[in-house]
């Protein structure tokens, strides 16, 4: 494969989430998160979307995040393996509930900020840059209970004391920070995304917008924090990228493309220019939305821009205004997509689409002119032991080998790119199923969908591919 050269310093690692690997979801305080009732199953789907019934875990449900992959213990072991690998950085997430339970508590939890503390200091020690997610997916219940979370401004306040008691307390520690992880999720997944619950006969788009422009000052005021507390740090935006493909050149096709891409774009247009685009105006007037904003609003959204794009990508999408065309629309997929007759796609019916990598991450750079970071890529798919203890991942390792030479390709096109933390170093729960059989580790881990193994970690044949990866600075791929 032809070999490209990436930046001096550049930061190859990967990425996690709290949810979805420490488990010990009621431990040393933390409270229940809105990931903590997300069952297994196809129940966890219409959760997703925001039809809760409960706001307590049910008799019979397996829940994944409870457990994990018990990272909350094993964190030890887990970073002496990416170290191993030579990881320059790795990317977790702060789970709000581990500091403050219930969202709203007046005092933070000591023992939670005393787990990250360990957890960074033991980053740090390997030689690992800590980037560090401020929420990805995980509400206290308590603020979707009490207040209906994102729908209510109250959040904004609840949101902005959490983020500056994590960076008052870590700003020696950690110097990279993202503030919501892909907020596009909130249009997908509201309750995922932004923990929201709707009740029969609701404009759901309406309190989707209506949240969203509470994240989005949520995160102005974060970014500004953390430019005040901890003035060498980066703080950057997060979105789900992945172009959308027009299915023919149909000016009418062209058009829909770009109206899904403004969908997303609409979220970074705002965390990284400072204002309201003019087609999302004309969309909220076309929907008959009206969206609450407080004098102020706007000026704080010019002042809290971010400092770089962080985003995942994991393969593009197509669009079409085709009636025939638009039936082969899958269910099962986050981002609605048309089959691109182009691309193959992976055990779930994720495209696979390095090339799109490459158009994505050009298409960011024309838009914003800020560094990107990859902070998500990666093929979920199932690993199978061999009776004598190996697990040879070469279809992993294809993926990876060819979405890592296409971002070394964006990089010669001038994109700026600080670094690419792949998804899931190590297997962990997948968000939007709860399996684990649905794997991106280069490091195994023995449990299975329904929560039985001994949670002992090995490591697959890419564990070896990576770290050669990682020693040439991307030269052998
Ligand atoms: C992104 C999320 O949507 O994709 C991660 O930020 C998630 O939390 C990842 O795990 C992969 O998705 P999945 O459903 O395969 O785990």
């Amino acid at each position: 494969m032809k070999t490209v050269s990436f930046p001096k310093g550049f930061l190859w690692g990967g990425a996690i989430a709290a949810n979805q690997s420490e488990g010990a979801y009621l431990e040393d305080g933390k409270g229940l998160t809105t990931v903590d009732l997300m069952p297994t199953g196809k129940n966890r789907w219409n959760i997703a979307k925001g039809k809760v019934d409960s706001f307590k875990p049910m008799e019979g449900e397996f829940y994944p995040s409870h457990e994990a992959i018990d990272f909350y213990h094993r964190y030890k072991e887990d970073i002496a393996l990416f170290a191993e690998m030579g990881f320059k950085a790795l990317r977790v997430s702060i789970s709000w509930a581990r500091i403050f339970p219930n969202g709203d508590d007046e005092q933070p939890n000591e023992a939670g900020l005393r787990f990250y503390d360990n957890l960074f200091d033991e980053l740090l020690s390997h030689g690992i840059q800590p980037v560090v997610t401020i929420a990805h997916f995980d509400v206290p219940v308590h603020l979707v209970e009490a207040y209906g979370s994102w729908r209510n401004r109250k959040l904004v306040h609840f949101f902005e004391t959490y983020a500056k008691t994590i960076f008052k307390r870590y700003k020696d520690k950690v110097k990279y920070w993202m503030t919501f992880n892909e907020i596009n999720m909130l249009l997908h997944l509201p309750f995922v995304g932004a923990g929201l619950v709707f009740k029969e006969g609701e404009n759901k788009l309406q309190i989707q917008y209506q949240a969203a422009h509470h994240q989005l000052v949520a995160s102005a005021l974060a970014v500004q924090a953390c430019h005040e507390i901890i003035p060498d740090a980066k703080i950057g935006c997060m979105l789900a990228a992945g172009m959308t493909y027009p299915y023919t050149c149909n000016p009418d096709d062209v058009y829909k493309a770009m109206e899904k891409d403004r969908e997303s774009f609409f979220f970074i247009d705002v965390q990284s220019r400072g204002k309201y685009p003019g087609y999302a105006m004309r969309f909220f007037k076309d929907n008959q939305l009206s969206i609450d904003m407080e004098d102020g609003d706007e000026d704080l959204l010019k002042i809290g821009t971010v400092d770089y794009i962080g985003f995942s990508y994991y393969g593009s999408r197509a669009t079409s205004t085709d009636p025939e065309i638009l039936k082969q629309i899958g269910s099962g997929n986050v981002f609605a997509s048309v089959e691109n007759p182009y691309l193959e796609k992976s055990e779930w019916g994720w495209p696979i689409d390095a090339k799109g990598f490459r158009i994505t991450a050009n298409q960011l750079y024309d838009r914003y002119q800020k560094p990107l970071f990859v902070v998500e890529n990666g093929l979920g798919a199932m690993d199978k032991v061999t009776p004598d203890g190996e697990i040879k991942d070469d279809y992993r390792i294809d993926y990876l080998r060819k979405h890592i030479a296409a971002m070394g390709e964006a990089i010669q096109d001038g994109v700026e790119i600080l670094g690419y933390t792949s998804w899931g170093p190590i297997d962990i729960i997948s968000a939007s199923t709860g399996e684990m059989k649905k794997r991106y580790g280069y490091i195994y881990v023995d449990k299975d969908n329904e929560g039985n193994g001994t949670l002992n970690r090995m490591k697959k044949k890419s564990f070896y591919w990576y770290k050669e990866v990682i020693a040439s600075n991307g030269e052998n791929l």
